[in-house]
Parts: structure tokens; sequence; C-alpha cells
């Protein structure tokens, strides 16, 4: 369908439209995506977006057009800590209003007079109206799943988890393994049951399922190699449905787009940690951040901080605004005492340039909250993890990174409040574990040359499988 240069064979170029959920977590990938497309299969772009957690005006990368749409979110739902309940009122409210529906005719139309039809959507899972929107006026959509090929397959055996009475979770069976779906034990499973809101959790499962099982394709930020059996489960479980919808595993986005991070970004970037990290000696620092979404309760915040004191280990830690629940978007206040007693071995900051900082050859481990991107930002630069995930998909990526990867461990696994003495201990033989850290260290380090691997020009899966991307976005 392409000639040499990207052109479609019937001259004109082709323009796609993606349309990210206004998080962090899946606004990052989806520019990333963006750009692999733009470069790679010289695709014009059009990111439709939120009016509300909209990417920098002044970062924003050239040539790309820029479409908002109002959110719709009541104030009081914008406030909250909950992202279901935010995704499930942008839902709504675009269901209502039809401003995508709306945005979508405006931009096919102009596309048609500027000769660059538009080829598809390439939405987020989490955002079936936006899918409708697109059904409405004839145009496929190709989903992007910012979770792994795991958690993908997770979140469509939800009939059988229940079936096989894996959920609702009993409290005695915690520990069971899910023999479907290993290594995930039951702890890991997302059980909508726990949610204060089990039918808006539900809903969102439901919609996710949708979406994927109603789309022209599936583009996963992971790589072959890394989740070879997922993969292979999920392409035999999607071709078994009589969809026949393609998977293709794109990732890690991060690394393959050449995309400036504060593009995405939806907090400045404290470069200071950079240079703090220059002053520090190799492999000495651990790197804590707990993610963009969750909030942590005040008084673990206050176990972490102390944690992270007692440990004696050299520490950079993010503390973002809204970090702390209850505290809405300000910066939370660090214990009494606190910075004293770190002085000179701890820095702390509001937002870090975190692939730098993973980077860095000061950086030795690092404490996440298992989030996707930061567990495959990780896997990338070969940086074992101490896991403390605590919503959503976090729990399964921290217990392949613990049992299937083994690039790290999980810390207080089971212990529901978080300790500092216990805290400062895990992080102490985490960070020098002696001999039986060099299994640990050995996978990471195996982890980071697959993950470059992926990405060899020509021959990594990672670039081969973005050649059928393209190819197949031309074909719709
Ligand atoms: C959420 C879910 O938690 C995650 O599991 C899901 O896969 C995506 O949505 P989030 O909490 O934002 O994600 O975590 P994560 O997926 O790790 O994304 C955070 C992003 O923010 C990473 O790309 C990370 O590099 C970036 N970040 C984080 C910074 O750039 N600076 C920081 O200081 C902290």
């Amino acid at each position: 369908v392409v000639d040499d240069d990207g052109l479609t064979r019937g001259g004109g170029r082709r323009r796609i439209v993606l349309f990210p959920l206004p998080f962090q977590g899946h606004i990052s990938p989806m520019l990333q995506l963006a750009d692999v497309l733009h470069r790679r299969g010289h695709l014009a772009v059009t990111v439709l977006h939120t009016a509300r957690n909209a990417p920098d005006p002044a970062a924003r990368p050239d040539g790309f057009d820029f479409v908002p749409v109002p959110d719709g979110m009541p104030a009081a739902v914008a406030a909250s800590d909950d992202p279901l309940e935010k995704i499930l009122a942008m839902n709504a409210a675009m269901d209502t209003s039809g401003c995508v529906r709306d945005a979508l005719a405006s931009i096919l139309l102009s596309a048609t007079e500027e000769q660059q039809p538009v080829s598809c959507l390439i939405m987020d899972t989490a955002l079936p109206a936006a899918q409708k929107a697109a059904a409405a006026l004839g145009l496929p959509t190709v989903v992007l799943h910012t979770v792994s090929a795991a958690s993908t397959r997770l979140y469509r055996s939800y009939a059988m988890l229940h079936d096989k009475g894996y959920l609702p979770a009993q409290e005695q069976e915690l520990n069971r393994p899910v023999k479907e779906l290993p290594p995930l034990r039951v702890s890991d499973l997302f059980d909508p049951s726990k949610h204060p809101d089990q039918e808006s959790a539900n809903k969102i499962l439901d919609g996710n399922f949708r979406t994927t099982s109603n789309s022209a394709g599936v583009v996963i930020n992971t790589f072959e190699a890394l989740e070879t059996p997922e993969l292979a489960a999920l392409r035999a479980e999607l071709g078994s449905t009589g969809t026949s919808t393609k998977v293709f595993a794109i990732g890690p986005l991060h690394e393959l787009s050449a995309i400036d991070a504060a593009a995405s970004s939806l907090q400045e970037q404290d470069g200071s940690c950079i240079s703090w990290l220059d002053t520090q000696a190799p492999g000495s620092v651990l790197y804590a951040s707990l993610g963009s979404v969750i909030p942590v309760q005040k008084d673990e915040f206050a176990e972490v901080a102390w944690g992270l004191a007692g440990s004696g280990v050299p520490f950079l830690w993010v503390v973002r605004r809204g970090l702390v629940a209850g505290g809405g978007e300000s910066d939370p206040d660090l214990p009494d005492g606190f910075e004293r007693a770190v002085e000179g071995r701890g820095k702390v900051v509001r937002w870090a340039p975190q692939r730098e900082a993973l980077a860095h050859g000061a950086v030795g481990g690092f404490w996440t909250h298992s989030g996707w991107n930061s567990t495959l930002e990780s896997v990338h630069e070969g940086v074992p993890m101490l896991c403390r995930p605590l919503f959503g998909d976090q729990p399964v990526n921290a217990r392949y990174v613990g049992e299937a990867w083994k690039n790290g461990v999980l810390l207080m696994e089971g212990e529901k409040k978080l300790e500092r003495g216990k805290i400062a201990q895990a992080i102490r033989a985490f960070m020098d574990p002696g001999e039986k850290g060099d299994e640990m260290r050995e996978r990471a380090e195996e982890l980071r040359r697959q993950s470059a691997a992926c990405l060899e020009p020509g021959g990594g899966s990672t670039c081969r499988a973005v050649d059928e991307l393209v190819d197949h976005i031309l074909s719709l």
C-alpha cells in the first residue's frame, strides 16, 4: 500500500487521530506512539485531548495538530482521588455531549479537504465513548494498552476468574495461585468487590473488554522477549473470539520514540537531581517514586520518609503534589526533622526526569509503585526494583518482577501497613544483598540486553512490529 517515501499509492498522506486518557501514565505512551508512527510511517498526526491535563503547548512536538475536547467531569469528581470515577464520568459526559463525535467529524472533514484521509482513531482502551463516536462516523479504532500483555490478558479473564471462584477474593485464599494466569496469585487481582463502588469497577472492566474486542488492532507497550507466553496466549484468545484482532508488541515506547520527555510530562521536571546524582557513588542510590495517580495515606507517607531516613542508604525521592491523600493538589509537608536527618544523603524533588535518573550510573535500585511505564523504564535501564504496588495493574507488574523475571523483590509483601523499621531493613537488604543479589542483578542486566535487542533496526521484534502496525493502519 505504501511507496518508498511513505505516501499511499493513491497519492496524498494518511492521517491518524490519537486520543489518550488524560493521566500521565497514559498520555506519555500515546504521544510516544504518535511520534513513532509519524516518523516511521510518515503518518500525519492529530492528538485529541481533554482540556484538563492537556500536554504543555510549549513542549508540543512540531507538526502535530492538537484538538481539545472538554472532559465534562463534575468538579467534585475532578477533585477526587478515584481514577475509576474520573474515567466513568468522562465517558458519560462525552456520550451525552457528543463532543468527541463532533471533534472527529470536523477532523475527518478537514483531512479530506487536505487530501489526508484519516486511517483510524488510536485510543486508550478506557475510552469506550470515543470508540462509539468513531463507529458512528465509520472510523475504525485501534486500542493502545498502556499496561502489560499479562494485565491485558487478565482484564479479559474476569468471567473465568469468577467462574472458577478466584473472585470475589476470600481473605484465606489470597496466596492461592491463579493457575490459568501464572505467576499471579489471588492477591494480585484487581477485585471489583473490594472497590467502594463495585458497579463502577465492573463497568470499567467491561468497557476495557469491549473496546479491545471491537477494535481493529491491539497495541501493547511491551516487547516479545519480555512477555512471550502472555502475548502468545493473548493472540490465541483474541483469535478464538472470532474477531482475529491483531496484537502488536511495540515497546518500550519511551526508548523507541524520539519525543522529548517534557512534551508529555504534566509536571515540570526538576533537573537538579541529576547534578546531585553526579556527586554520588556508582550504584549507591535508591531512586524512589510512587507514581502519578494514587495517593498514599498520611501515616504511611511518614513511615516511607522515616524508612528511607533509617536505611542509611543514599536516596532520591519524588514527593509530588497530591501524593498524600486528603491534601488535594498541595505539596505534602515532610515530617518534622526529616530534612535535617537526611542532609547530604537524601534528595527530595517534586518531579524527576525519571528516565534520566534511571539511566544514571549512581542509581542502583528503584523503589517503585510498579506502574507499567515505570516498570518498563526500569527494565530497559537494567535497574532492579523494590516493588510496593498500590492499585490496579500494579500488583501484577510487581509479581512478574518478583517471580517471573526475578529482577527485583516485593517490599513487605502481604503486610497491609508499611512500617519504618521494616522499610529501612528491606532497603538495606535490597541495595546490599550480598550473593543473594547476584541473580537479581544478572536478571536485570539480561532484560536490559533483551530490551535493547528488540529495538535493533531491521531485526528487532519491536521494529518489525512497528512496520507491521504501519502497514495495518494503512490497510484500514
Ligand atoms: C498508571 C498506573 O499506575 C499504571 O499501572 C498504568 O500502567 C498506567 O497508569 P502511573 O501511576 O502514572 O500510571 O505510573 P507509571 O505507569 O509508572 O507512569 C508514570 C510516568 O511518570 C512514568 O513514565 C515516569 O517516567 C514518569 N515520572 C514519574 C516522571 O517523569 N517523573 C517522576 O518524578 C515520576
